[in-house]
């Protein structure tokens, strides 16, 4: 039997291997001067070169087209060039699947530079493009490190359902899920599947709660769905969130833990992807010779994020403005949302480092959060990132049965159906936090993508759910 490898494992081993016979399958990215195939199986960015020995006919030598797959038996050489340290000397060539070149020519596999919507055009196909194959690798890098920190800090994976009859956030539209056909009108759900309406979920974080309070320390990771007609480079329809919830828990020690897990990612994406990274840094050309990509991510690792009120950021950005510094199109006024370009401006122009946000009005955020002394004020906070904004955001819960029945009220939040919510606050209630990182956010931000549709696989967004 003789041993298959995958590219990168010939490559990585390659020095053992030396005049050794072994099989690699893959697919061609380019064949030159009726000799060298370059073949990429997707395991790695980097290529294994093959040279074809003169015995193939004619025939063979027409079907190895760019995009075909095939499978190569060859002797392991040393090689010539300076580019690689080994090549396949072929002996064995089978082609299973041939691409016409005519069809190659219209589709993103023809080796040109292409543009990042017409990518998504042929969504199906960009797996195997050089830079979308970076970044499916690095996203997988980042969703296994996240497993790996919070199983290694004592944390429990819990799955939360996806189908809910409740809007956590209270803000945004749901999608709406239900068996029946809604061209029979008037609509009656009581005769629908559940018996009552139900959407797809925006959060887990109301179910993880009521976990913590029995676990301890918990975490959920999966998709999140929102029908908000956000259609700008940071929003999808349908995106990843990653939600620990922890008992015993103030906002200081939230805080703490979502900067430490973010520089914990960071750092082993940077120590376990540099390959790749590497490959983005130089395509991407975004970064001027000062603030490359690499850079970039070691910047956030060094210096501790600046930590502020809202009350603070409001102050400073109307100084600013009144200094004649900026000039912001929505007015400062406290009790306002923060606006991008305010963001921006903390984050980009004002503190250059990544900025933790605390202590929200309360009329601006979610009914579950902690309310202040001060009665106007929420334990609120917000992580906000170079070129993403807002990376996550997370709270101190109210864990008071009479001031949550109040906010509830306060914000028309319906109390019947999350009556077992509710009643989490009378066995036992005690402070915890927890927070909800944007999973597509961090992917977008490490590979340095400036569209979030070009980092997942499939994206949906309005108007837009193919493939
Ligand atoms: O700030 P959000 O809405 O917080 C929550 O959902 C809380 N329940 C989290 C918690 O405390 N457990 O969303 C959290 C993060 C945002 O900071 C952002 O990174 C990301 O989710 N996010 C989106 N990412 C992509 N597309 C969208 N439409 C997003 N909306 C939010
Ligand atoms: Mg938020």
């Amino acid at each position: 039997m003789i041993k298959k490898y995958s590219i990168k494992e010939l490559l990585n081993k390659g020095k053992f291997l030396i005049d050794q016979k072994v099989l690699v399958e893959g697919w061609i990215r380019s064949f030159r001067y009726s000799i060298f195939i370059i073949l990429n199986d997707g395991s790695t960015i980097n290529n294994l070169q093959i040279i074809l020995s003169k015995k193939f006919d004619k025939k063979i030598i027409k079907k190895i087209t760019i995009g075909s797959s095939i499978r190569v038996i060859g002797i392991v050489k040393k090689s010539i060039g300076k580019k690689q340290y080994i090549e396949l000397k072929s002996l064995d060539i089978i082609i299973y699947e041939s691409v016409d070149k005519e069809i190659l020519q219209k589709s993103i596999l023809q080796p040109k530079k292409h543009s990042f919507e017409k990518l998504r055009e042929q969504a199906h196909l960009r797996f195997k493009t050089n830079i979308f194959s970076c970044v499916m690798r690095i996203r997988h890098h980042i969703a296994f490190c996240i497993h790996k920190y919070f199983h290694e800090h004592g944390f429990f994976y819990l799955h939360t359902p996806i189908i809910t009859t409740s809007n956590c956030e209270g803000t945004g539209k749901m999608f709406q899920i239900t068996t029946m056909n809604l061209k029979n009108q008037p609509i009656d759900y009581t005769k629908d599947f559940f018996k009552c309406e139900t959407y797809l979920s925006v959060s887990g974080q109301l179910e993880a709660e009521s976990a913590s309070l029995g676990l301890g320390k918990v975490y959920t990771f999966g998709p999140v769905f929102r029908a908000e007609n956000s259609n700008t480079s940071r929003h999808l329809s349908e995106f990843w969130m990653i939600e620990p919830e922890i008992a015993f828990y103030h906002l200081e020690e939230n805080i703490n833990l979502a900067e430490n897990f973010l520089k914990f990612i960071i750092k082993y994406i940077v120590e376990n992807s540099m390959e790749d990274l590497t490959f983005l840094d130089q395509r991407l050309k975004k970064y001027s010779q000062k603030n490359r990509l690499l850079e970039k991510l070691e910047l956030i690792l060094k210096f501790p994020f600046k930590k502020i009120s809202y009350t603070e950021v409001i102050k400073i950005l109307d100084q600013e403005e009144k200094k004649k510094n900026i000039k912001f199109l929505h007015p400062i006024v406290w009790g306002m949302d923060l606006q991008s370009e305010h963001e921006q401006y903390l984050v980009d122009k004002y503190f250059k480092t990544p900025v933790v946000i605390f202590d929200y009005p309360c009329i601006i955020k979610a009914f579950y959060m902690r309310v202040n002394n001060d009665g106007k004020t929420v334990r609120a906070m917000d992580i906000l990132f170079p070129e993403i904004g807002e990376i996550i955001g997370g709270s101190q819960r109210e864990e008071r049965y009479d001031i949550l029945l109040q906010r509830m009220k306060d914000t028309n939040t319906d109390k019947n159906k999350l009556w077992w919510y509710l009643d989490t606050r009378r066995f036992g209630s005690v402070p915890h936090s927890g927070f909800g990182l944007g999973f597509d956010r961090i992917v977008q931000f490490i590979t340095g993508m400036n569209n979030i549709r070009d980092v997942i696989p499939f994206p949906r967004t309005p108007n837009n759910a193919e493939f």
